[in-house]
């Protein structure tokens, strides 16, 4: 089983420490990534991945061991802390860099686990 994790965070605090808790119980292989350490780039509104391909994303060669990392993976697990009411800016960043995925319903994704994980103070 191969898992891949994608911090949204830089650190190794509560979300990092529950993510890895979940993918313990899974038990497989583990490839992981920090954000904005691996990836910080912000989608630049293009579309060209929507009307070309996605090769024509100007941060296709950052984003391409990511991509490729979840694309290998049958589970995929997203952590963040929460950031003002949302994930942390650094994951909604990766995160548009998928639209294409999403709202064209990419077959590639359907065969996936998914663990989406936001850790919270309080509010
Ligand atoms: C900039 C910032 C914004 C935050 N915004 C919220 C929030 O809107 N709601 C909330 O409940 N907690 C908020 N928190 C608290 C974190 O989500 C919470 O402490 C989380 O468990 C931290 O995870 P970590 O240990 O992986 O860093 C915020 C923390 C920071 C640093």
């Amino acid at each position: 089983m191969k898992i891949v994790i994608i911090n949204g965070q830089n650190h190794k605090g509560s979300t990092y420490h529950i993510a890895h808790m979940l993918a313990g119980k899974i038990n497989g292989d583990i490839k992981e990534f920090f954000l904005p350490r691996d990836f910080g780039e912000f989608c630049v509104g293009c579309t060209k991945c929507f009307m070309e391909s996605e090769k024509k994303c100007p941060h296709y060669e950052k984003i391409k061991p990511l991509t490729a990392a979840m694309d290998e993976a049958d589970v995929i697990i997203l952590a963040s802390p929460v950031y003002v009411y949302h994930v942390t800016g650094a994951m909604k960043a990766f995160l548009d860099h998928y639209g294409y995925r999403w709202m064209l319903q990419n077959l590639c994704l359907k065969s996936k686990e998914y663990a989406y994980l936001q850790l919270q103070a309080q509010v």
